[in-house]
Formats: C-alpha cells, structure tokens, sequence
C-alpha cells in the first residue's frame, strides 16, 4: 500500500474535493467574544497593547453589541474593570458592580445573547490577587488564602448570575472553587445555570496585555502558588478531574496555542465539551505582525483557530472573533 498505489494528492486535486474531506470546520458558533467593561460614559478606549480592543462605557457597549449580532456571535465574555478597588475586591460581588450592570444592560438589549461573567477578584483587589491576602503566622509572608477566597467567589458567582448571566465562568484556580461555586449558585436557585471552570490554567507571560487592559498584575509576588506551571501536564488531568467531580458543566485550557497538547488531552479524557482561550499576548503578537506587514492577518488567524478547533476545543475564547465571524461571512 505505498507508492504509486497510495497517493494523497488524489483527494487534494480541487477545491470541492477538498471540502469533501475536510475533517475540521471553524464556525461563528464556536467563538465567545471577551469584551471589557467599565464605568463612566462616553467611554471607548483602545487598550494599548491590544490594537482593536477597547473598554467601553455601558452606554457605548449597545454599539459593540449590535456589530457582534450583526457578525452572528452568539456568545460574550464580559471582564469588568471597576472605579473603586479593596483589599476583599468588594466591587466584584456588589449588586451594581461594573460586570452586574454590563450584564443587566447586554441582556436588556439582547436576551438571546449568551451573557458569560468571568468570576475572579483579581481586576477588584488593590492588590491584584485573585483571592484574599493573608499573613502566614509561621514564615510572616503574604498568601492567598484558599477558603476565604471561595466565599466571596460564591458571592461573586451569585450576584452575576442575579445579573442575568447565562454562564459562570470562574477563573481564579482555588482548590475547591467549582464544588463552592456549584452549592452557592444552587442554594440560590440557580440550578440551571452552567459553570465553565477556568480547569487548567497556567501561570503565564501570555496574559500581559490582559493584565494592563484590565489593570490586574499582582501588586506583589506572581500567580504561581495558584495558577499551574507551564511545565506540567499530569497535573492538568487532576486539575481537570477535581472540577469535573465537583460539577463543572465545562473545562477550559487557558493559554491556548502553547497547551494545545493540554487540550487534547482534555478533549479525550473527558466527555464535557472543552473551551480553549486564545489569550491576550497571542493575540497582540499576531496583530504586531500583521501591522508590520509580516504576515496576512486573515490567514493567520483562521488558521490559529482552526488549529485548537483540530486540537480539540469544542468554543474558542478569542478577541480575533468579531474579524473572524466576518471573514468567514466572506466579507
Ligand atoms: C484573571 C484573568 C486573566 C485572564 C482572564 N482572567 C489573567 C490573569 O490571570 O492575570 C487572561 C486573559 C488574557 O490574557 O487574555 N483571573
Ligand atoms: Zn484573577
């Protein structure tokens, strides 16, 4: 069975042909649009280090909404960047916090519109952790204390969903935060609404433009006692289980394009359909490129996203969506 008897060129002569075969196919259904929302009006600000994204005032969000319909996305994940931040990132759990509002408004003007709330405190604390800061009585160093992170993650989780968000999407790897999430949500009675875990999440240089969008770098230390190290790939599958036992409805590989082999495994250890988020600085260095004229933005990024839809991503978390939704309209 090898050559001439075997020849794959065969199946590529044409273009229908090609399209025959095709084993993947990248779909506006897949994309979830990330959007930044903050307080104030007439605001729509580009974020410097990410060409194309801007934080936008509620009443100029409705714009960006519209283009997002019009491009036929049926999903957004809304990250708020608040006015007023404290050492418990109280903003985030405040009925009228930035995220509560975007939501209320996004859902008011489109209600078909899969409303996601990243759940995290990072973007509300002063000292940008994604929990709450403690003392460690023995060594006198600063900690992120675990479970007394989870109960105003719950309180966050609650209110956005109070909001009318259709999906909590917790991001800020604590041990035990899809089981507390799960029961807060649940005891409130919001039985129904599903929680895609940020499962595997890697301490990553990847997220830089994200943290100055959304003003959120850790004001001292890094994330490495809670988020994973790039190096591991076992640990993604514990990480992966321990949400899918405590009730996760989806798991999310986070960065994208170097974990792609995370995400694979994911996809076949796993039944729960798996999100891959193409984060920040892979969207930077692809738009830094492409206005460079180094590369063809459109190829490169349908390509990309094809890449972790092959890998296995069931949705893809990108800020390429609105051009990609687009692009594959053939406009
Ligand atoms: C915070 C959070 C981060 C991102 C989403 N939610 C970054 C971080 O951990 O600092 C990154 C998104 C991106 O880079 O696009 N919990
Ligand atoms: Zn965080």
């Amino acid at each position: 069975m090898s050559y001439p008897i075997t020849r794959l060129r065969r199946l590529r002569r044409t273009s229908a042909l090609r399209n025959l075969v095709r084993e993947t196919t990248l779909t506006t259904n897949d994309f979830i649009y990330p959007i930044f929302v903050t307080h104030g009006t007439g605001i729509k600000e580009e974020i410097p280090s990410m060409p194309g994204v801007h934080h936008f005032s509620i009443d100029l969000l409705k714009e960006e909404i519209d283009a997002v319909l019009a491009a036929g996305i049926q999903s957004v994940l809304l990250f708020g960047v608040p006015d007023r931040k404290d050492a418990t990132g109280s903003s985030a759990y405040d009925p009228n916090g930035i995220v509560q509002e975007a939501t209320r408004a996004v859902k008011s003007w489109a209600p078909e519109l899969v409303v996601i709330a990243d759940t995290c405190l990072c973007q509300f604390t002063d000292h940008g952790h994604c929990g709450v800061v403690h003392q460690n009585m023995a060594t006198g160093i600063a900690e992120v204390s675990n479970d007394a992170s989870l109960e105003l993650l719950v309180r966050t989780a609650v209110s956005q969903a109070e909001a009318g968000a259709d999906i909590i999407a917790p991001s800020n790897m604590m041990d035990g935060f899809v089981h507390a999430i799960r029961e807060g949500l649940d005891a409130a009675g919001f039985e129904d609404i599903p929680i895609l875990s940020y499962s595997v999440k890697y301490s990553s240089a990847y997220y830089g433009p994200f943290r100055d969008a959304a003003h959120s770098a850790p004001q001292f230390g890094d994330r490495k006692t809670y988020q994973m190290d790039p190096a591991n790939v076992r640990e993604a599958l514990r990480e992966a289980e321990a949400d899918v036992i405590e009730g996760a409805d989806m798991l999310m590989v986070k960065p994208a394009l170097a974990y792609l082999d995370v995400l694979r495994m994911l996809k076949e250890h796993f039944d729960l359909p798996v999100a891959a988020y193409n984060v920040s600085a892979e969207y930077s260095m692809v738009k830094a490129a492409a206005e460079s004229g180094w590369i063809d933005e459109k190829s490169i990024v349908l390509e990309t996203l094809l890449g972790m839809k092959r890998a296995g991503a069931d949705m893809i978390i990108t800020y390429h969506a609105l051009d990609a939704a687009r692009w594959l309209k053939g406009e």
